[in-house]
């Protein structure tokens, strides 16, 4: 596909009623259709249904609050001796039979939205707008899982050739694979992970985020009433060390690890010192994303899409934009209605349905984020710098850089940093993206086709946006994940995921 093409005809961009003559990836659509954009929060039809759901929610966040069991290393080493066992009847299970466990999970979940949203917003701080799409997005993983693994796994693959000999190739489960999840989207990639894993026939070792356990441990029920068996799933909780001592377990055969770049390296050198099998890891981790911004945008949009992909969530995505390029001659206008759309933002409560921006995660992110606060407000100029309430938030933020290069590190919060460009130096600004080494997401305001396509030819970054923001990748529609320090690929909710999961294996009959 030339993205030209795709310039000229943007019906076909969304696929509407598409004539395209490129090739498509189709969606198993008999099988799975992905739910609304997850990016665009609550929609227009859905607020009045969300009324009544909120008393629903309200009284589930009044259940007692829970208390989870930290493994010992015996535990953890325990745990992966039973999912070694547990391997083979999984992985022997029909994919039909697998699929529709995770099918009725989907169920499940969106029978207990309100819970879910309720735990998502007293656990992980998410405003409402958030702890819907975390739902959404947890409910479209488990169904875009079932249906693609259907179609993966269901029967070997006859490979017809010239060797006068029947051959096929079959993709099967590996053994037990550790899932490594993070906190900020406790239920989504948490689910995203064991699920796939699941589907290709493995039996996980499920590792969420100690800040997030409670969410992960109601996962693990839900999975399990769905008719995931216990011997094919197994709950680990715990920090870093014990998320450490799974992976350099020698029975283990596989990695999937959604965190902080500093430990996929750290995971990586772990396996690759382990005497035995080879065991692959797939890594899905940080960014510096930035978004380039050109005097041709048109400038509500560009507010309300740099406030969108900064702030929302505040600012506590994988996907949001951290580096903001704009050309100089509207540099000015563009930060002003910016900072404006900021200062309309309302922090506090998450369990208030019009609040915009939650705590941080804990005390310990809200310092790390207070302390390059006040750096930047001697090394860079403020345009904004509000007054968060008491506790673990933290306002909004923008401040210019004099140049890119003053960010060296992913800064998870709502801090944006502005660089201001002059168009006959574009490719200083793509020069500085590609310097960061990170490859997540790149957001594009132009409409200037040449720019786009330069911008887009040019850089090795996994999930591109233009004239839009660029956060909440649909399932199945918009695969996501990045390239050199943000990761290893395959894409999470895109087509390729699941083949990673599994072993594959030819057998050639003389017949
Ligand atoms: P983190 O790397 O600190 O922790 C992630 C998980 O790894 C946790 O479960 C933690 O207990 C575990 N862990 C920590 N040390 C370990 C070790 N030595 N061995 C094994 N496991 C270990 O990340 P975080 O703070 O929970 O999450 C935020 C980070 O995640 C950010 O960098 C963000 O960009 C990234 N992220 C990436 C994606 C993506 O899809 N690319 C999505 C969400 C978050
Ligand atoms: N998949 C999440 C997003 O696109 C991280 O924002």
């Amino acid at each position: 596909v030339h993205i030209a093409d795709l310039l000229r005809r943007p019906a076909e961009i969304i696929g509407a009623d598409s004539k395209a003559s490129h090739p498509t990836i189709p969606l198993p659509a008999d099988l799975y259709r992905p739910q609304r954009e997850n990016s665009h929060g609550i929609e227009f039809g859905e607020r009045a249904a969300l009324d009544s759901l909120t008393s629903a929610i309200a009284a589930e966040r009044k259940a007692a609050p829970g208390a989870v069991d930290i493994a010992t290393a015996e535990q953890a080493s325990a745990a992966v001796a039973a999912a070694r066992r547990g391997f083979k009847a999984w992985n022997d299970m029909p994919a039909a039979r697998r699929a529709a466990i995770l099918d009725k999970a989907a169920d499940l979940l969106e029978q207990r939205r309100a819970h879910f949203i309720a735990l998502l917003q007293s656990e992980g701080g998410k405003t409402l707008d958030d702890a819907l799409s975390e739902v959404r997005e947890a409910t479209d993983f488990c169904r875009y899982y079932a249906a693609l693994g259907q179609k993966l796994f269901g029967e070997a693959e006859a490979m017809p050739g010239p060797t006068g000999e029947s051959n096929v190739l079959a993709l099967r489960g590996r053994g037990a694979f550790v899932a490594i999840s993070p906190w900020n989207f406790p239920l989504a990639i948490f689910l995203g992970q064991v699920t796939a894993a699941l589907m290709a026939g493995n039996a996980v070792l499920a590792k969420p985020a100690e800040q997030t356990p409670r969410i992960a441990a109601e996962a693990v029920a839900l999975l399990y009433e769905a008719g995931v068996p216990a011997s094919a799933l197994h709950l680990v909780q715990g920090d870093g060390a014990i998320g450490a001592l799974l992976v350099g377990h020698p029975a283990i055969s596989g990695v999937v690890f959604t965190g902080s770049t500093d430990v996929a390296r750290s995971i990586n050198r772990t396996l690759a010192a382990k005497d035995g099998p080879i065991v692959p890891l797939i890594a899905e981790t940080g960014g510096i994303n930035a978004m380039l911004v050109d005097a041709t945008a048109l400038p509500e949009q560009v507010a309300d899409d740099v406030v969108t992909s900064a702030f929302r969530s505040a600012g506590q995505r994988c996907s949001a934009l951290r580096l903001l390029f704009v050309q100089d001659d509207v540099a000015d206008r563009m930060i002003e209605m910016i900072a404006g759309a900021a200062r309309e933002l309302k922090i506090g409560d998450p369990a208030e349905p019009s609040t915009h921006i939650g705590p941080v995660i804990d005390a310990e992110a809200k310092q790390r984020l207070d302390a390059h606060i006040a750096r930047m407000k001697r090394e860079a100029r403020v345009h904004l710098a509000g007054d968060a309430p008491a506790g673990n938030f933290v306002a909004p933020h923008i401040f210019e850089l004099a140049t890119a290069g003053q960010l060296t590190e992913e800064v998870f919060g709502p801090i944006l940093h502005v660089v201001r460009y002059r168009a006959e130096r574009l490719s200083e600004v793509l020069a500085a993206i590609e310097a960061t080494g990170f490859g997540l997401t790149l957001g594009i305001h132009s409409r200037i086709d040449d720019t786009i396509e330069e911008v887009i030819d040019r850089l090795q970054v996994g999930n591109i946006y233009v004239n839009r923001n660029m956060i909440g990748a649909v399932v199945g529609v918009q695969p996501f994940g990045g390239s050199g320090l943000s990761g290893t690929g395959p894409k999470a909710g895109g087509p390729h995921y699941l083949a990673r999961f599994t072993t594959e294996q030819t057998v050639t009959i003389n017949t």
